[in-house]
């Protein structure tokens, strides 16, 4: 089995502020800093400083040698990383002093996958294999659906969640992984277990993974529900706290581990991502996570 995660790539222009900027407002940044993130990357980051092998697809243009470097440092392989002749795609962030943001996307390279290329990288993959994708390249509905037709095991993180979304055969995916605003667009239902019942009618086959952020995290899975609350830090940057949490718990789920204990290890690695600055700088390594708590091998 082989795992791949065909997402985005992005340089990140952080701008740590005392709150988020309100229409009309003009405020000085405290502080600049220019990170490698995108939803595709971290998540592969995660998974790769979680102990995953893992593939990356996706684009970067003729500035982002530095993404790929960095990818390539984790043992990430980057056969399927595409070059084009576009800018890499990059974020504007604003983080304020409770550690919450706000993200301006610009996708650039990220937007010009094709069919051509989504049916290039998934030529190398086979039945059984597992896709990892988010939302924020384009041709997301083609590459569910040459996924399926070629047996891959599909997981879907629907962020940023966007309309378009709802018209893509989400009957293929096998695990949702999706936050409150997301599964809240998805059935227009506002309390947890109503998103996850109204998931549930729609996608009978599929499994949930419903996260909360402060109150924690919901899995739902062959008539099960597991609740697994928030572990307790100081907020300094939730960038990429989804992302971490999304990369721990498929490195479990892939690795044996039990319902429960790969939820709680996400939970325990989002923690440390939220506790420090930055995207993928800031997801921590396993071993980080073993001085910390009882981790089960
Ligand atoms: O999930 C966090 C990521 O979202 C950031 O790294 C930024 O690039 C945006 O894509």
């Amino acid at each position: 089995m082989r795992f791949i995660d065909f997402g985005s790539l992005n340089f990140d222009h952080v701008y740590r502020l005392s709150h988020l900027v309100r229409k009309g407002e003009t405020i000085a940044a405290a502080s600049y800093q220019r990170n490698e993130g995108g939803k595709g990357f971290n998540q592969a980051v995660a998974l790769a400083k979680a102990g995953q092998q893992v593939h990356f697809a996706g684009a970067i243009g003729p500035d982002g040698t530095a993404l790929k470097v960095y990818l390539e440092k984790l043992g990430i392989h980057t056969e399927c990383l595409m070059s084009v002749d576009i800018p890499t795609g990059h974020a504007v962030i604003q983080v304020d002093d409770d550690g919450d943001n706000s993200i301006v996307l610009y996708g650039g390279a990220n937007r010009s996958i094709t069919r051509e290329m989504i049916e290039g990288v998934l030529d190398r993959f086979e039945q059984g294999d597992v896709l990892l994708m988010q939302n924020e390249i384009s041709g997301g509905a083609i590459i569910l659906e040459e996924a399926a037709r070629r047996g891959l095991r599909i997981v879907l993180n629907p962020s940023p969640m966007a309309p378009e979304i709802m018209s893509w055969p989400l009957e293929y995916v096998e695990w949702f992984i999706l936050n409150e605003v997301e599964a809240g667009d998805m059935t227009g239902e506002e309390e947890p277990h109503k998103m996850l019942d109204a998931l549930l009618r729609t996608y009978p086959h599929s499994h949930f993974v419903l996260t909360m952020g402060e109150a924690g995290a919901i899995c739902a899975s062959d008539g099960r529900r597991i609740y697994q609350p928030a572990i307790r830090t100081t907020a300094v940057d939730s960038t990429a706290a989804g992302d971490t949490f999304t990369g721990y718990f498929l490195y479990a789920m892939l690795n044996g581990k039990t319902l429960q204990e790969a939820i709680r290890l996400a939970a325990c690695a989002a923690s440390i991502t939220v506790s420090r600055p930055g995207a993928a700088v800031s997801i921590p390594v396993m071993e980080e996570l073993e001085k910390k708590w009882t981790i089960q091998k």
